[in-house]
């Protein structure tokens, strides 16, 4: 019998290179040897997008042709949407009294949110909603309706996994060996750098080129990436270690390329310009088969539904199943 392993993206936005180096690359090794529940967290999304439901509406479709692109085989993964789930509402409401709310604002993933969230949660968090402030817990239901043993998360996720982990040994304390705990494996491991020199690529923090980006956008976004600030003249030898160009080189190009990038920018033979040149040429080679396959399905949409489709229809096979046992061990099973 094979594992399970489930994991939730928010359709917020397009993937980008963060995603595909870190999560995507990952899920794509282990599409082959577990049961993969994915999950597009429709509903969590909603918990600070409530006010912008087309936007969550749009990326459902929109992230699940980016994962398909990178390489994620649909007779392999079940792809399926939250809101499509109703055990996990109902499951989040029973798993809700097994949580204090103290817990909960001390959840330093929470924690960071809220506080990147002014405009919507308040200078100091005190507009916070009920909702945003559970979603750990709506969170917890995800992961244990399917009976998820592996959740691939990034490592800012990790808080929200212990908290899965607490509900649950208190759900079995209280009423019985039921759930799983589920254990985390980092899909993060391989963190990209932003087109700014900053440590994560992030659709929030302006510096990240997203798979669907067009050959213009890509262009734009090289030219001004950040290179290394004492070369001032294109024949000034430089230091490709604090470059972003070469960064994105050494993420990108071939071996034989990327050696020979990084030995001309120390020796000074090389100017930034066409450095940069060499590196939009190179990141479109890399983005095309994807590019062809994300073009494909958009000119597919019937399968695109078909394939969320059938996934959600074996989730909430799934769902049932386990809501059984739970309403079965928490005596409501009438
Ligand atoms: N919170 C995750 C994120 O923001 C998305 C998510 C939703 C998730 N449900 C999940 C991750 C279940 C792991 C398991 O990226």
């Amino acid at each position: 019998m094979k594992k399970t392993i489930l994991t939730g993206l928010r359709p917020t936005g397009n993937l980008h290179l963060g995603h595909l180096f870190g999560a995507g690359q990952n899920y794509i090794k282990l599409q082959d040897d577990y049961d993969f529940y994915l999950e597009i967290a429709d509903v969590q999304a909603l918990t600070d997008n409530f006010n912008n439901p087309e936007k969550v509406r749009k990326n459902v479709t929109e992230i699940t042709i980016d994962l398909l692109s990178i390489g994620l085989d649909p007779n392999k993964v079940n792809f399926f949407i939250q809101s499509k789930i109703p055990e996990i509402a109902e499951l989040t409401v029973f798993y809700s009294n097994l949580v204090t709310v103290a817990r909960l604002e001390r959840n330093p993933t929470v924690k960071t949110e809220i506080a990147q969230k002014k405009e919507l949660f308040g200078n100091n968090g005190e507009s916070i909603t009920y909702g945003f402030l559970g979603y750990p817990v709506s969170q917890a239901a995800d992961i244990t309706t399917f009976d998820g043993e592996v959740v691939p998360v990034g490592e800012d996720q990790l808080p929200l996994l212990e908290q899965c982990r607490e509900i649950v040994r208190k759900f079995n304390s209280i009423y019985g060996e039921t759930l799983k705990e589920p254990n985390a494996i980092l899909s993060d491991a391989k963190r990209v750098k932003g087109l700014d020199g900053n440590d994560k690529m992030g659709k929030s923090l302006g510096n990240a080129i997203f798979l669907n980006d067009t050959e213009e956008t890509i262009k734009k976004k090289i030219m001004a990436a950040v290179t290394d600030p004492e070369k001032i003249k294109k024949d000034d030898p430089a230091n490709p270690e604090v470059c972003m160009v070469y960064y994105y080189h050494n993420l990108v190009n071939t071996k034989e390329n990327k050696e020979k990038v990084c030995s001309e920018c120390k020796k000074g033979s090389r100017g930034c310009v066409q450095c940069k040149k060499e590196l939009i040429e190179a990141m479109n080679d890399f983005l095309k088969p994807i590019k062809e396959k994300r073009s494909y399905y958009e000119n597919h949409p019937e399968e695109v539904k078909e394939i969320l489709d059938n996934g959600t229809k074996k989730a909430q096979e799934k769902a049932k199943e386990q809501m059984k046992k739970v309403k079965k061990a928490m005596m409501i099973d009438y």
